[in-house]
């Protein structure tokens, strides 16, 4: 039966814990140079609706770099939705490929590939969702903090894709979130009650509250993201004004814990949600955690193609 991740309740929170270590396994042996090719003539597609420079170029390297073959399919070619249906490309990607990564609007649309495809499909972010960010952001806190037990991460701004899929990702590893959003931007409430459910299980804390000083009090991790994501270009204007109380910048980083350590998922506005001094400051795990897309993910891919074959 093949698995899917398009949401990061569908895998267990020991199958995040294995992959994790999956990721750092990987990500060593590439450092020391070996080759790890657990995915030889194996095949991914990814297929893009909006922009992308690190879900693409880290599937495509991590891909490369487990001995596969890739194929990046833009929208305007593939026509989902228009010059065929969801599910007919699902069926015909299974023909070819073993295993889909998908970056859409409606998360509707990746559901219903998956539903009809014989291959694992990966969601490479949805307005809902975005999987693999969190799990790139887990590995770099577990990598960081030598473990994710006991951590508190607050999330401060847009309560979006990236917010949701926090929601999920605390929840399964049984961390303490506290997201901080303006009223009416918060995350979805479906997500956050499916994360209610996960986190009676793993003893994860969930919060979402208003003000932003009170979600960073205390704080292991201070992670933020665009205020206007792909598709909401015509509200920045509007949204810049509601959410600039919102900016992690030193003055917000004060409140958190001593040692506690700025992320963002890039592409960052830097003066707007975060400010360069946090950017790229000594706090900063930004670009780690853009390099940990590639591990994560290299880690996901041999999960899902190829289970035993570690
Ligand atoms: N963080 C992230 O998903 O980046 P891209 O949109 O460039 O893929
Ligand atoms: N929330 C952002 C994330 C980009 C990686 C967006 O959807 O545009």
């Amino acid at each position: 039966m093949k698995r899917d991740l398009l949401s990061l309740a569908d895998v267990t929170p020991a199958e995040i814990d294995s992959l994790l270590s999956l990721a750092i396994d990987l990500k060593a042996r590439r450092k020391r140079g070996e080759s790890t090719p657990l995915l030889a003539d194996k095949a991914l597609a990814v297929y893009l609706e909006k922009p992308s420079l690190r879900t693409r170029a880290s599937f495509e390297v991590g891909m490369v770099q487990l001995g596969g073959a890739v194929t990046t399919l833009r929208k305007e070619e593939v026509g989902l939705g228009t010059r065929e249906s969801a599910g007919d490309v699902g069926q015909v990607l299974s023909r070819y490929y073993d295993v889909v990564v998908m970056r859409t609007f409606e998360h509707d649309d990746v559901t219903e590939v998956a539903r009809h495809a014989s291959v694992p499909v990966i969601n490479g972010l949805t307005d809902l969702l975005h999987p693999c960010q969190i799990l790139a952001a887990l590995l770099t806190l577990r990598e960081h903090f030598g473990s994710l037990s006991g951590l508190h991460v607050a999330y401060v701004g847009d309560g979006n894709n990236v917010a949701n899929s926090w929601l999920l990702g605390a929840a399964q590893t049984g961390l303490r979130l506290t997201v901080s959003c303006p009223p009416g931007y918060e995350p979805n409430a479906a997500i956050r009650e499916q994360a209610e459910g996960l986190a009676r299980g793993t003893g994860a804390v969930l919060e979402v509250v208003e003000d932003p000083r009170q979600g960073v009090s205390g704080a292991d991790a201070v992670y933020t993201d665009v205020w206007a994501s792909m598709g909401q270009e015509a509200e920045a204007a509007r949204r810049a004004e509601i959410f600039r109380p919102y900016q992690v910048g030193t003055e917000l980083m004060v409140g958190a814990a001593s040692h506690a350590v700025a992320m963002h998922c890039l592409p960052a506005h830097r003066g707007e949600e975060i400010t360069a001094e946090v950017l790229e400051g000594p706090r900063s795990l930004v670009f780690e955690e853009a390099e940990n897309r590639l591990h994560a993910q290299k880690a996901l891919l041999a999960f899902l193609v190829n289970p035993e074959g570690r």
